[in-house]
């Protein structure tokens, strides 16, 4: 494990700590792009109400609920869907950096990825417009990840130079390359563009 990185055992045994959850929903498509550029995958993320992107799910107390029912809350208010997580979809835990330096308990943040069908991942994007209690709230809209480079470098690059809540660009980047979503030569190329399209 990297550094930082705790166990859910270990992240669990801190009864003083604060616990969020957040997974990536994603799905594999035939779907092209202008009809001639793959999009490949669908994966799901939101802008939020502070104008950062990053996964859906929230803060879950595991005095009350477990890790997973928690986040399948979450998804409930602000998906408009009870999407059922398990203990199989976690993939990580670690400590979140202290967002102020007077903040008094520390933040763990937990991260969940589950694959959907594609007629699935639509069937979220409807919910989270329209039933969602969260929509236009805590949520401002879902968006999917552009995983393709177009010739003049947007796309991916693009994407990736916008602003993110906590860690959610590095959990994005992983599963990308985790899940082999992105090709790795591909990806490094478009990290390196969306720090120049960045400064
Ligand atoms: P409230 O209902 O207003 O409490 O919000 P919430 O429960 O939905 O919490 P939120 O989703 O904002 O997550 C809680 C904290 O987790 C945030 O303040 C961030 O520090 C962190 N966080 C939020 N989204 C992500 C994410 O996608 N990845 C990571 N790593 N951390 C996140
Ligand atoms: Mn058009
Ligand atoms: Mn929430
Ligand atoms: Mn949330
Ligand atoms: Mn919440
Ligand atoms: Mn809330």
């Amino acid at each position: 494990m990297a550094s930082g990185q705790l166990s859910r055992a270990e992240a669990l045994a801190c009864s003083g700590c604060r616990h969020a959850c957040h997974v990536m929903l994603y799905a594999d498509t035939k779907a092209q792009l202008f009809g001639r550029i793959p999009i490949k995958h669908i994966i799901l993320m939101q802008m939020r109400f502070d104008g950062l992107l990053g996964f859906p799910g929230g803060l879950v107390n595991p005095s009350e609920e477990t890790l997973e029912s928690g986040l399948s809350r979450e998804l409930s208010e602000e998906l408009g869907l009870a999407l059922p997580i398990s203990v199989e979809d976690h993939v990580d835990s670690c400590y979140a950096a202290p967002s102020s330096p007077s903040s008094s308990s520390r933040l763990i943040t937990h991260f969940y990825v589950k694959k959907m069908d594609e007629e699935q991942i639509r069937e979220v994007e409807r919910a989270a417009a329209s039933t969602a209690a969260d929509h236009g709230l805590e949520v401002l809209g879902m968006v999917r990840v552009p995983l393709y480079t177009m010739k003049g470098g947007g796309g991916l690059a693009s994407f990736l130079s916008h602003s993110f809540i906590g860690n959610a660009r590095s959990q994005l980047v992983h599963s990308m390359l985790r899940l082999h979503l992105v090709a790795p030569g591909e990806l490094h190329k478009a990290l390196m563009h969306s720090l120049k399209t960045h400064a």
